[in-house]
């Protein structure tokens, strides 16, 4: 079986589609996949009850209780590798990775970032394209390499802005597309088929 692990740090929202589509798609018989754990570095992240209540195995590894970002990351992996994982899925982690941990799940680790990238790495994304007068904003899942926001893209959707759009409603606008792209591009990667994923 081939195990994910998914890290989150908020509502949990993609996590949450990605668990629908595990169990509606069935990747489970399709693919020999499942979601074997969701670890959050914050305590009261909604979605760890999402996945709790799935029947999925959780689990908190607070950065707070660490000094620094490299015993976090120590810490944080210790927890993964006990899933064994074959994929680990970002969903909303918001921490910065060591390069320690990146390496340690080398093409094996995957982000979703709301822009389209290479455009708009980091916060704020949403604002910074009104700002840039973007009339398409958007999507990206990628793999994750050590510089932020910038590893090997692996599928993107695009929404339009709108004239009247403000960060929350084109926010709306890009998540709805998120929930719908992530599952099947991890779908696809499970499936060996990503290229063909738009
Ligand atoms: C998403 O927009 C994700 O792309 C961004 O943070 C948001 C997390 O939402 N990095 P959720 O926790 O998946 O609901």
């Amino acid at each position: 079986m081939k195990n994910i692990v998914i890290l989150i740090s908020g509502g949990g929202s993609n996590m949450a589609a990605i668990v629908r589509a595990a169990e509606h798609e069935r990747w489970a018989e399709r693919f020999g996949a499942r979601i074997a754990a969701v670890v959050s570095n914050k305590p009261d992240a909604g979605g760890l009850a999402i996945a709790g209540a799935h029947g999925i195995d959780t689990a908190v590894v607070p950065h707070k209780d660490f000094a620094t970002r490299e015993v976090f990351d120590e810490a944080l992996a210790r927890v993964v590798d006990a899933h064994s994982p074959a994929l680990v899925v970002l969903a909303g982690f918001m921490r910065i990775l060591t390069p320690g941990f990146v390496g340690r799940y080398a093409g094996r680790l995957v982000n979703i970032h709301p822009s389209l990238l290479p455009a708009f790495p980091g916060l704020h994304t949403h604002q910074r394209a009104i700002e840039a007068g973007c009339k398409v904003a958007g999507v990206t899942v990628h793999q994750v390499t050590t510089e932020l926001d910038h590893g090997p893209i692996l599928a993107q959707a695009v929404v339009p802005v709108l004239p009247d759009d403000t960060a929350a409603t084109l926010a709306g606008r890009v998540l709805a597309q998120e929930h719908l792209l992530y599952p099947r591009a991890i779908a696809g990667w499970l499936a060996d088929t990503l290229s063909h994923i738009r």
